[in-house]
């Protein structure tokens, strides 16, 4: 194993990065997202979140500070970028801005193609990535005739034929219905389990509790704060000032403990599921 291979999957070191029409993008930002890890940007808009990704996988370039990847700085030559894309994958928060084919197989096909590996396992990882996204059966559609749920997945499992190291999703969940948005964050973690990392902006303060490992904090173009997703209700007034919201699971055990229904010394579970489980036996008792 390379040093390397210990440190940071992707770091941010002191970015800046204005758009041309100067708006700010990024402020002195830095961030180092833990290898193997489930991260969450939380932000309001206009915070950077999707700049920083852009900057991620080497669309737009810091004017100054430095990106990297697996402890190297980015070559932004374009063998160097061919190669940087093949390990960090981003799904865009719009799917117009990604999907690029007539029909949604060659689509998921365009990334494993230009990676220059052979027709069969093209055609298993386009199979298998389709599978994931619970679109086998519109393999031959156009691209331009589904629905904004639709294209998404199709996105994802663009993505996710390139088989990534480091899997940056913008904002995943908008539009997906809530049957899909499970099977999603379940292919995340099965996903997470085979060693990828995982970075997702989202505004779901919900999801972020359940689900991060680590959270970060984006607010006018820096990372004002990091916190471990277990920390959550450690950091509540926090949130409540950054406009993120405190997720309600977090709120209801408070109520709970303020209530005396639990003791004080059970921390706030991770979900609604976990709280229920706590309950549980409780009311038992009380119906008893
Ligand atoms: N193509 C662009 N040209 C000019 N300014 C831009 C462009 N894209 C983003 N910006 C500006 O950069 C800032 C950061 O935008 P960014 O899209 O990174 O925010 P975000 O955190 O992803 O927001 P959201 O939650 O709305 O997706 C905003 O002020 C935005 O107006
Ligand atoms: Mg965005």
């Amino acid at each position: 194993m390379t040093l390397a291979r210990t440190g940071p999957i992707g770091a941010l070191e002191a970015v800046d990065f204005r758009y041309p029409d100067n708006s700010r993008g990024l402020v002195q930002c830095t961030l180092a997202l833990q290898r193997g890890s489930r991260t969450v940007l939380l932000g309001p808009n206009g915070a950077g979140k999707t700049t920083l990704f852009l900057h991620l996988n080497g669309i737009l370039r810091p004017q100054r500070g430095t990106v990297q990847f697996d402890g190297a700085p980015l070559d932004y030559g374009r063998p160097g970028l061919r190669q940087l894309r093949s390990r960090v994958g981003l799904v865009f928060q719009n799917p117009d801005s990604q999907l690029v084919s007539a029909s949604v197989r060659e689509d998921v096909s365009f990334g494993p193609c230009n990676l220059g590996l052979d027709r069969v396992t093209v055609s298993r990882r386009v199979a298998e990535a389709l599978a994931m996204v619970g679109m086998v059966d519109q393999a031959d559609r156009p691209v331009h005739a589904l629905s904004f749920g639709q294209k998404k997945r199709v996105c994802i499992a663009g993505v996710l034929a390139m088989e990534p190291e480091l899997l940056l999703l913008d904002e995943p969940m908008a539009g997906l219905d809530p049957a899909m948005q499970g099977e999603l964050e379940q292919l995340l973690d099965r996903l997470h389990r085979r060693g990828m990392t995982i970075v997702m902006a989202t505004h779901d303060i919900d999801f972020t509790y359940r689900w991060a490992d680590q959270v970060c904090l984006l607010a006018e173009g820096q990372c004002r704060a990091q916190w471990e997703g277990a920390a959550l209700p450690e950091v509540r007034d926090q949130l409540r000032q950054w406009g993120v919201g405190v997720p309600q699971v977090i709120q209801l055990h408070r109520l709970l403990v303020e209530r005396g229904v639990i003791p004080a010394t059970v921390p706030a579970p991770r979900s609604h599921e976990a709280l229920q489980r706590l309950l549980a036996p409780r009311t038992g008792t009380a119906k008893g």
